[in-house]
């Protein structure tokens, strides 16, 4: 295939990465609908009811741009938070900041520090800037903090990536500990800590605002993606410095942001019971993955997440062919892990009811054609 002979070095010597197949593309290849979306940690549960209207309502002022400095979702977000507005950018959902963030910081052959195995999308990015990626592995299936640290320190790195709760094994760190992590990191190394799924997480795992707030080398990203059923609207944040914060007008698409998308994010943030009623269904449907688990021999892990990581207690080659199974015999869509030692596991998004009994059904005919662990 011939392509334009002067990009840089760098992209020519890129290969076209896509860093996860969508469900769309899986039916485009099956040529048929999927039964059960529980793969993409999405939510199933969908926006609010408000969000929806909000969104209809915004949908007849979609000929304007947005406003490119997103005021209004920056002041529903301070007050959310209790920051100032200041201490808030907006971006196109995370994986759009971790993109710019890496841009702000990185260049080429710089050394970057993540987990082996952790959230591929920053890999991507890292090496779309030509940073090398410099990973610790995880231990007993958390993120090694102490190791991420000593890799910094090692490396003389300028960034490091940590999500708390964690994807892809829905693990985490305590509040105290993140916070220890933060504070004992070089000022020279920014802190990319990536809280994702800070909303599903239990008391005590998300730090409060304050006790990181005057970090200039820590910036918070957050999304509607998750709790709030957005992943369509592509809306995310960070919080930082209000110094930190500002350097992402330097360089951000200024008016990325969709009108509609931000108007749903806005509404979803005052509808504080929808928000505490989807929590209450992604439990119980966390605690639903889990039964299916154990009841056929297969181990789930905690999460703090809107998924369930599950040992199937063999190797990547077992847990991959559950995933395969389940999609070419039943057309549910889960995903697993895609480096050892985490890839004996899969991973099932929480979603509605429907799903998880497709999912019960499913599962125990596709370990019978496999044999159990
Ligand atoms: C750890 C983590 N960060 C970021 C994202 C993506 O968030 P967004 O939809 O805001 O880009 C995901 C989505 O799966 C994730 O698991």
């Amino acid at each position: 295939m011939s392509a334009f002979s002067r990009f840089t070095p760098l992209v020519t010597s890129l290969p076209s990465t896509i860093p996860f197949v969508g469900p769309e593309a899986i039916e485009r290849q099956r040529d048929r609908p999927i039964a059960a979306r529980i793969g993409a940690n999405e939510s199933g549960f969908g926006p609010a009811p408000s969000v929806l209207s909000a969104m209809t309502e915004a949908a007849g002022g979609v000929w304007q741009y947005n406003d490119p400095e997103n005021f209004e979702l920056k002041k529903a977000l301070a007050g959310h938070l209790g920051t100032k507005a200041d201490n808030i950018a907006i971006g196109e959902g995370i994986d759009g900041l971790l993109g710019q963030i890496v841009r702000m910081v990185i260049e080429p052959g710089m050394r970057v520090i993540t987990s082996l195995g952790g959230y591929p999308t920053f890999n991507f990015h890292v090496a779309g800037h030509g940073g090398r990626l410099v990973t610790v592995p995880y231990a007993n299936d958390r993120e090694d903090i102490d190791g991420l640290l000593a890799a910094v320190k090692r490396e003389d790195a300028p960034l490091v990536y940590f999500a708390n709760p964690d994807n892809p094994m829905g693990s985490w760190w305590d509040a105290d500990s993140v916070v220890a992590f933060a504070r004992a990191l070089p000022e020279t190394c920014l802190l990319i800590l990536d809280e994702a799924y800070g909303e599903t997480a239990p008391a005590g795992t998300i730090p409060p605002i304050g006790s990181l707030i005057d970090m200039p080398n820590v910036i918070r990203t957050r999304t509607f993606s998750k709790a709030y059923g957005l992943a369509g609207a592509r809306v995310g944040y960070v919080i930082s410095t209000p110094g930190t914060a500002q350097a992402f007008d330097k360089i951000r698409n200024h008016f990325g942001m969709n009108r509609i998308g931000t108007a749903a994010a806005i509404a979803a943030l005052s509808d504080t019971g929808y928000l505490a009623e989807v929590l209450e269904r992604i439990a119980a449907s966390r605690g639903r993955i889990a039964d299916i688990a154990v009841s056929n021999g297969l181990t789930p892990l905690p999460s703090a997440t809107n998924f369930v990581t599950i040992d199937c207690g063999k190797d990547a080659v077992f847990a991959r062919a559950i995933v395969d199974r389940l999609m070419a015999d039943h057309g549910i869509f889960i995903r697993m892990p895609g480096v050892a030692p985490l890839n004996r596991c899969i991973r099932i998004s929480t979603g509605p009811e429907a799903d998880m009994a497709l999912l019960e059904e499913a599962l125990p005919k596709v370990l019978e054609k496999l044999g159990r662990p």
